[in-house]
């Protein structure tokens, strides 16, 4: 099989497992749980729930104690879009190929959707504890994580100077702040509680969060690329989004071949301690050298 048609499986595989922990589109506020499946079931790329996949299985995670975490951290994903194309953000009406869900439910309904999907993550990871009990212990530690990298101190953090350094020009040390937190802590979080749920060691853990973390890098350094070399068509989302908003980037910053560079030196190093934690597997290496390349 190649590495396309295993990474389609994996997207699927993950689709149906958050298919499974939708919430029914029921009772008087029905219009919520629509704009949530609207936004969440339009077809990303589902790196998240697929890395924290793989890490589970790199350190011998087996079962389904990882899937409610998986689609967790795919919802926590998706209401950060959510509130990210907003118009007080980054104002864009297209996302995953479709109007985006307040161009659609409304601003009112956009807002309250991310806040569901934020909330929801948090119950959907919870039912792990239902699941096995026996695995409190890790099941808590999992939430710790994807707590804290969601939060004020990762994800949210880093959208916060984004959006107040829209505008300005910033140095490369407060872009690389921004990159560490809005974009790196929700894939350090995958990974991390991959191997936290299969029992993995402290050093292994961290281990796993530094690779994360130059992935991480590397893809929201892709991500300003495609804003200026790619289509709407291609992306699903609009280009040119980041010189609307007067936003400082890699690429402002650096140029689209220096980023390039940055991009595959990042990915290489990712690579080179992928291998120093001595698990093999082949897919993981080949999503990494992908995600470099990647046209969306
Ligand atoms: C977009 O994330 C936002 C960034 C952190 C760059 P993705 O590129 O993973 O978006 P989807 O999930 O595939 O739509
Ligand atoms: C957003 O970065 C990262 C998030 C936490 C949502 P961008 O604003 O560059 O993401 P896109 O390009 O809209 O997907
Ligand atoms: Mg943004
Ligand atoms: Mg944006
Ligand atoms: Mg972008």
């Amino acid at each position: 099989m190649s590495f396309k048609e295993e990474y389609q499986r994996k997207v699927e595989s993950t689709e149906e497992i958050l298919r499974k922990y939708l919430p029914a589109r029921e009772g008087y506020q029905k219009i919520i749980t629509e704009a949530m499946e609207y936004s969440l079931m339009a077809g990303g790329k589902r790196i998240r729930p697929v890395l924290m996949r793989e890490f589970y299985e790199l350190f011998g995670g087996e079962g389904r104690l990882i899937e409610p975490f998986m689609a967790a951290i795919e919802m926590i994903h998706t209401y950060s879009l959510v509130h990210d194309d907003l118009p007080a953000m980054d104002n864009d009406d297209y996302r995953r190929g479709r109007k985006t869900t307040h161009v659609v439910y409304g601003e009112d309904m956009g807002i309250l959707a991310g806040d569901a999907l934020l909330n929801y993550a948090f119950e959907t990871a919870c039912t792990a504890f239902d699941q096995e009990p026996a695995k409190s212990s890790v099941i808590g530690h999992a939430l710790q994580i994807l707590a804290r990298k969601a939060g004020i101190y990762g994800m949210i953090g880093g959208q916060v100077v984004d959006v107040k350094e829209s505008g300005h020009s910033i140095s490369a040390d407060i872009l690389d702040f921004i990159y560490r937190l809005k974009t790196g802590a929700l894939i350090e979080s995958s990974v991390m509680i991959g191997a936290v749920l299969a029992g993995a060691s402290e050093e292994e853990i961290s281990k796993a969060e530094s690779i994360a973390s130059k992935v991480g890098m590397a893809f929201q350094i892709q991500d300003d690329i495609l804003d200026v070399t790619s289509t709407t068509e291609m992306l699903g989302k609009p280009v040119h989004s980041d010189e609307k908003n007067e936003k400082t980037t890699y690429v402002t910053l650096k140029g689209v071949d220096e980023s390039g560079r940055e991009v595959e030196r990042l990915t290489s190093e990712a690579l080179e301690e992928l291998k120093e934690l001595g698990h093999e597997n082949r897919f993981l290496n080949e999503l990494l050298e992908w995600l470099v390349y990647r046209e969306k």
